[in-house]
């Protein structure tokens, strides 16, 4: 069975959200890479990411482990072609795309000879910042509008001995729709691609059901993970969906909020 039709055959068995418990812990040496020159360097506060389910900073834990091995499998698929940009979307809003897109972020981090960039362009709705608990000023839309460039605009998250790269969102804009079709963000995700070379680079974006953003950014992305949530996506939902991702490979879809009742093991495929 592929796995948009085990999506929605989750979806269909309309299971409400599961509680988990995240613990923290300590965490492997990641390996030695080029980095961009003059990023600014924030450390990241441990008990406010497990406050906002940013668990897969630390090896141990129930939670992060479901990352650490979503992890491998979508670098296993994106190492084969080798892709770069991974597009983290949903149907509808509040399916985890967020939490999802920090978490792997983090695991790929804590890998030796691995690093990755999350940009949050979700331009309506900006959550990395708040989940990461990273300042919003100098965001993505200063890059976009020409104020600064994106070197200036990357925070290096540290985490314990690890570190990941963040371009923020800014604060809400309406017009969300223009910037992700326009020139601009052709050449913020040019400079993307020269600037963080070595990293992979995860898209936090916005429900692919409101509204054009996600149609528009999408042939720029190599690969996409799409994220459902058990109680917010519907199987016409998921189809509606499916429609829109004929031409960019899905690498994963991960069911998530699934609870215990529902018989999916590791809650993705
Ligand atoms: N596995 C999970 N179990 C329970 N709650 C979760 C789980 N994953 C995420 N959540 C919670 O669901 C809410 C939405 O998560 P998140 O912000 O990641 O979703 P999103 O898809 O990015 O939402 P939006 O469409 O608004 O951007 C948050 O309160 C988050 O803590
Ligand atoms: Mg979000």
């Amino acid at each position: 069975m592929d796995s948009i039709k085990q999506a929605v055959e989750l979806a269909r068995s309309g299971e409400s959200p599961a509680q988990q418990e995240f613990i923290g812990g300590s965490k492997p040496l990641a390996g030695g890479h080029k980095e961009p020159v003059s990023v600014r360097e924030v450390r990241l506060d441990a008990d406010h990411l497990e406050a906002n389910r940013i668990v897969a900073f630390a090896t141990g834990s129930e939670s992060g482990r479901y990352y650490d091995m979503l992890r491998t499998q979508v670098l296993q698929e994106m190492d084969k072609k080798n892709w770069q940009f991974l597009a983290v979307t949903s149907p509808t809003a509040g399916c985890g795309k967020t939490v999802t897109a920090c978490n792997l972020a983090m695991s790929i981090a804590r890998l030796p000879e691995r690093s990755a960039l999350i940009v949050d362009l979700d331009l309506r709705k900006p959550m990395v910042a708040n989940y990461l608990g990273l300042p919003r000023s100098g965001g993505v839309l200063s890059v976009l509008d020409g104020q600064v460039p994106i070197s200036s605009a990357v925070i290096k998250a540290g985490v314990g001995p690890n570190h990941l790269f963040v371009l923020p969102g800014s604060a809400p804009t309406s017009g969300s729709s223009e910037w992700m079709a326009s020139q601009t963000m052709t050449a913020l995700l040019q400079a993307t691609k020269r600037e963080f070379r070595s990293h992979t680079v995860i898209f936090d974006l916005p429900p692919m059901l409101l509204g054009d953003d996600v149609i528009s950014i999408l042939p720029r992305m190599d690969a996409v993970l799409l994220v459902t949530g058990v109680g917010n996506s519907s199987v016409a939902d998921i189809k509606e969906c499916q429609k829109h991702l004929d031409r960019v490979p899905v690498v994963r879809v991960v069911v998530n909020k699934v609870s215990e009742a529902v018989d999916t093991y590791y809650g993705y495929y």
